[in-house]
């Protein structure tokens, strides 16, 4: 068959997927220097339909923490697949994993298995609903698309919607409220503006502020607890990379419920809600919550072999470090060419934040020259596993010559 270019895989994409990609913050945007397709990853490299490579730092927008085609992850996937996917009762895997997963998230009694981090956040929402018996939700942050709702709320971790989003009706809107991380204010009015209705409050944390999270969470442990509403952590992003057990672990304030899935396996589509046993057991008691492919056994076996490599080789504390080698050479680079972006935030999920007066369109001037030079970059981009010394020598070297083209 005849290979098709980068352009020709695009306008395939824009003729038959809706939306052009089926993740919306894929879809390419900086063309022509952006990718419009990965063809193959390996390691912390990727490369497209032109042949051209990239060391990436976007690693699937999070889930791939240890590497692209990662070998002791596909071992276990192909021994699990010679024995199946799916079954038609539960799974040992299901069991084993779940016990995996109270042993090492602090809040974790009771674990449940899904394929995706909006899913999963939808399903701690309805719990705490089933729980407390009140219909409110606060939301701060992105935790899917199927949670954006509240009028403001986020389209994708970016982007706010104006009123209630397209598609929601005003009457299922009105009960969800997006706040800002930190804005205590805002969260002591709408706790008295709804007082006895709220039923949780949902946070995923602001990458740029994570330092906030020392005073902010305890803050919201309290106001919660105070009001007997639940207080989730979206970790989706935070898990598996601040620490195994997320922002949870690292601040240690704990929450009622959690949800991880970026990270748990290596990019094999898994996600896991958690948290107290009598909580969790709702799910037996009317608020239903099910998946035919809820304890698929490839992700699981994926994640089983993911935790045991983090547990073994301290995974999280190399992203840490590795992180810091990586963004503050790019941050010192940005301070000796005089380019006002700054890398802000923890290591392992730092952000790309451009001063205050930099131009509009600074960031994405930079990120095509980073594609053009051989560097896949996104707003919050992530080191992995795979990311060694002399990968981090060349990302500096291609990214300064990034930069030096601004
Ligand atoms: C913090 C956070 N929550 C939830 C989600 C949604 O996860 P998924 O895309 O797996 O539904 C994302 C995805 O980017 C996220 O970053």
């Amino acid at each position: 068959m005849k290979k098709l270019s980068n352009a020709q895989w695009y306008e395939k994409l824009e003729k038959y997927v809706g939306g052009g990609s089926s993740t919306g913050s894929k879809r390419a945007q900086l063309l022509p220097e952006e990718p419009t397709v990965i063809v193959k990853g390996k390691g912390c490299r990727v490369w497209d339909a032109n042949g051209k490579e990239y060391i990436d730092f976007r690693n699937g927008l999070g889930p791939v923490t240890l590497g692209y085609a990662y070998p002791a992850i596909n071992k276990a996937i192909a021994e699990q697949m010679e024995n199946g996917f799916v079954y038609g009762h539960p799974n040992n895997l299901e069991a084993e994993v779940a016990e995996l997963f109270c042993g090492l998230i602090p809040s974790a009694e009771k674990v449940r298995f899904l394929k995706t981090g909006g899913e999963a956040c939808a399903a701690a929402i309805k719990l705490a609903r089933a729980y407390t018996g009140k219909d409110h939700i606060i939301q701060i942050g992105y935790n899917g698309w199927l949670n954006t709702i509240a009028s403001g709320a986020r389209l994708n971790p970016r982007e706010e919607s104006k009123g209630a989003p397209v598609g929601v009706p005003q009457a299922v809107s009105d009960l969800f409220h997006a706040v800002q991380w930190e804005d205590q204010e805002a969260i002591t009015k709408l706790f008295s503006m709804y007082e006895g209705k709220i039923a949780a409050l949902i946070v995923s944390a602001d990458y740029a502020n994570m330092e906030a999270g020392k005073t902010f969470y305890p803050f919201l442990r309290e106001i919660t607890k105070k009001n007997n509403s639940l207080l989730i952590y979206d970790e989706i992003v935070t898990g598996f990379r601040i620490a195994m057990g997320g922002v949870q672990e690292y601040f240690n304030v704990s929450p009622d419920l959690s949800v991880f899935a970026k990270g748990i396996a290596n990019g094999m589509p898994l996600s896991m809600f958690c948290g107290k046993a009598e909580i969790m057991d709702m799910l037996n008691k009317g608020a239903s919550v099910s998946s035919t492919y809820g304890g698929e056994t490839l992700s699981l076996a994926a994640c089983k072999a993911a935790i045991k490599i983090y547990q073994e080789e301290n995974v999280c504390q190399y992203l840490w470090t590795t992180g810091e080698k990586l963004w503050s050479q790019v941050n010192n680079l940005f301070t000796k060419y005089n380019v006002p972006i700054t890398i802000k935030g923890f290591w392992p999920c730092a952000i790309f934040v451009p001063q205050q007066g930099a131009p509009t369109d600074l960031l994405s001037r930079f990120f095509r020259l980073a594609y053009k030079n051989g560097v896949s970059l996104y707003n919050v981009s992530y080191v992995n596993y795979s990311h060694k010394e002399d990968d981090i020598v060349e990302t500096v070297d291609r990214i300064e010559k990034a930069i030096k083209a601004i």
